[in-house]
């Protein structure tokens, strides 16, 4: 009875809005993706998605109320390599586990970043930072979304890897964390294009690299970090959907077909074009690849913690 019950529950789903919790605060990377792919996969379930912000500690706080949460398919976490990859290696008390606790459901699309600095900020390009910062250990204030966020991350490979000591400012998420170097009060963010671009575009900051492979067709005269200060050095962050471990899989599976009709939906694939952001192969979107991507990237970020300074909670 019980499990004909569970199949019939799984079936009707969902029968009532459903809750993404975006661990950052409103107005970041983070929280834009999420609400765009929200509203296309909330019209194929035919429920809303209510997006739930919940900051703190870099979105190991939001991580983990996810992990607790009922398995019934009505609470799912949007993740990412900070919380999902690196954060094991970063903090030593999780109350989570990323693999062990969830039952990833499907990827996003992948968000190269970009450094800017505030426009006062005499640094004209990279190198200049780079040779200020130098000049003036941990005179540079670079903001982020708390330890373990992309941000803070990004930020924090690339000062180990350009030989540079730079102080990290931790804000509840990279929206308030912008806004700092827009106002002036800190000097610079690696943040993710699709906020990152509005601003550059209305000069509100200056764009010095970007952490992508080759330069973005929006920023064609800003040079990627791998031509400039750290030759090879490639980054972007990569997201992905998890929901409580024991949610049904047919729930898993009702939500993953929803989301692969909006990943090949033109309208969206060239809205993600016009914000820089990757999409990838379709089959790094499902929840296999999900899972397999997510545990080695808590693999691979324990040995990078371990070789660079990155510094910990
Ligand atoms: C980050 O990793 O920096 C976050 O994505 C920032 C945010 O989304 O607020």
């Amino acid at each position: 009875l019980v499990t004909s019950t569970f199949g019939a529950l799984a079936q009707a789903y969902p029968t009532k809005p459903v809750t993404w919790i975006v661990p950052f605060a409103a107005g970041g990377p983070t929280d834009a993706l999420a609400r765009s792919i929200a509203e296309r996969v909330a019209r194929e379930i035919g429920q809303p998605i209510v997006i739930d912000n919940a900051p703190g500690a870099g979105g190991t706080v939001g991580a983990a109320k996810a992990a607790r949460a009922t398995p019934d398919g009505y609470t799912m976490l949007v993740g990412h390599m900070g919380y999902m990859g690196a954060a094991p290696a970063l903090y030593k008390k999780l109350a989570y586990d990323p693999v062990a606790d969830f039952a990833p459901v499907f990827r996003f699309p992948d968000t190269p970043l970009v450094l800017m600095v505030r426009k006062e900020h005499p640094a004209k390009d990279v190198n200049a930072l780079v040779d200020y910062a130098k000049a003036n250990p941990d005179k540079v204030f670079i903001s982020n979304a708390g330890v373990g966020s992309s941000s803070h991350l990004i930020a924090a490979l690339w000062a180990a890897s350009a030989g540079i000591k730079i102080s990290q400012v931790p804000y509840k998420g990279a929206g308030p964390a912008l806004i700092d170097v827009i106002g002036g009060q800190v000097d610079g963010i690696f943040d993710q294009t699709n906020t990152a671009l509005p601003q550059i575009k209305e000069a509100k900051v200056r764009a010095l690299a970007v952490t992508s492979k080759v330069r973005l067709p929006q920023l064609k005269d800003v040079p990627t970090l791998n031509e400039t200060v750290l030759p090879n050095f490639e980054a972007s962050t990569w997201y992905g959907i998890y929901a409580p471990k024991g949610t049904p899989p047919a729930v898993l599976d009702k939500v993953q077909q929803a989301y692969l009709k909006v990943m090949t939906d033109r309208a969206f694939t060239d809205k993600m074009a016009e914000q820089a952001i990757q999409m990838l192969p379709t089959d790094q979107y499902t929840g296999a690849a999900l899972g397999k991507h997510t545990a080695a990237e808590v693999a691979r970020w324990k040995s990078v913690a371990a070789k660079s300074n990155i510094s910990l909670d």
